[in-house]
């Protein structure tokens, strides 16, 4: 971590932390963070359902919301980015305070609930990023709709030319009903209407799915079925958790979706589940608790084709990137 940004950390960490992401994120879009692009080797080099990547270590959804800083986040080395969640109409998500720090379990609490700038707003960043890196969209569904589906299939076609990938989310916790989505019939209600939104387009660009790591055995059934069976290109496990076990805190039992350290175990494991019920068929995509390298090769190891990671980079910095990516590669090089 360099001078400038340990320092940065400690100034903004007193900060409510809603308050000290938005700042980071302003920084990071006027050229204020760690340089030098994508990390990339023969052993990093790699493919998301047949996108080439230089690295597997890609930026998790929520992290930058709104496109605002992808010049900065490319900068730092990742493999990809996943932005959003972008809806339809902008929303202002839920009250504040709705993002908790947990420091000594090296985790945070969120409730945003898809406050998002929407999807008319977000284009016009994402043109000007073409050409920097892989891009993800994180699709997500008004508060007030009355036609979720609709609304993924919409921010789909609205974007569909000024990114690489897109993630149907039914997996926050902080979206009524959202999750619900995750069962056998609505689910595949939803994906197949995002999936005749694509097969209107020109090209077919990987759709994924992200879930979370609540699900039962069952869920976990269910969602593999209904994917291998609609022919989607992957599963992104997983989403924050609703579980607390273990928690201690002033913030533990604020409502929200947990992340970061606790999270790890509970989703690598749902991504081994994934692995034994698809069997190479999809593409898996591993997040949850990801702050050093072993835990980046652990996911490999359990199924996935990429990594992404949110939670640590707001304890560590950017920097993290680019200091993962290189372990990696030398783990992989000791092999
Ligand atoms: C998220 N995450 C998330 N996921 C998603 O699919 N759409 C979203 O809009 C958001 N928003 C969001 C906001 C905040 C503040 C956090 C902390 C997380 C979930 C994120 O992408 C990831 O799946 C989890 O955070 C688990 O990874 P980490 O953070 O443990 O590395």
């Amino acid at each position: 971590m360099s001078l400038f940004e340990r320092t940065g950390l400690a100034l903004l960490r007193p900060l409510d932390p809603e308050t000290a992401h938005s700042l980071a994120l302003k920084a990071l879009a006027l050229g204020l963070g760690p340089r030098g692009g994508a990390v990339t080797s023969p052993r990093l080099a790699c493919s998301l359902a047949g996108i080439a990547l230089p690295n597997p270590i890609g930026i998790a959804a929520g992290f930058d919301k709104n496109a605002e800083a992808l010049p900065a986040l490319f900068a730092a080395g990742p493999g990809f980015v996943e932005i959003g969640g972008v809806t339809p109409k902008p929303q202002p998500g839920n009250p504040r305070p709705r993002l908790f720090r947990l420091a000594e379990e090296r985790a945070v609490i969120n409730r945003f609930g898809f406050n998002n700038d929407g999807m008319v707003a977000v284009r016009p960043r994402l043109e000007r990023a073409r050409g920097l890196g892989v891009v993800g969209i994180n699709l997500g569904a008004n508060k007030t709709s009355e036609d979720r589906a609709g609304d993924y299939a919409q921010v789909l076609d609205h974007l569909y030319d000024v990114a690489d990938f897109f993630t149907v989310n039914v997996s926050s916790p902080n979206t009524e009903r959202l999750r619900d989505l995750q069962g056998r019939e609505a689910l595949t209600a939803v994906l197949e209407r995002v999936l005749s939104a694509r097969a209107r387009q020109s090209t077919s660009k990987p759709l994924l799915v992200k879930i979370a790591p609540d699900l039962d055995e069952a869920g976990l059934d269910a969602v593999a079925e209904v994917a291998l069976a609609l022919g989607l290109d992957g599963i992104i496990a997983t989403n924050t958790t609703i579980a607390r076990a273990g928690l201690a805190g002033r913030h533990a039992q604020e409502a929200g979706g947990l992340s970061g350290q606790p999270l790890f175990t509970r989703s690598t494991e749902v991504l081994s589940g994934l692995k034994a019920r698809t069997a190479g068929r999809l593409t898996l995509v591993g997040v949850g608790g990801i702050a050093t390298p072993e835990q980046a090769l652990a996911k490999l190891d359990a199924g996935a084709g990429a990594v992404q990671l949110y939670t640590a980079l707001a304890f560590e910095g950017l920097s993290l990137v680019r200091r993962l990516a290189q372990d990696l590669d030398a783990l992989l090089a000791d092999r």
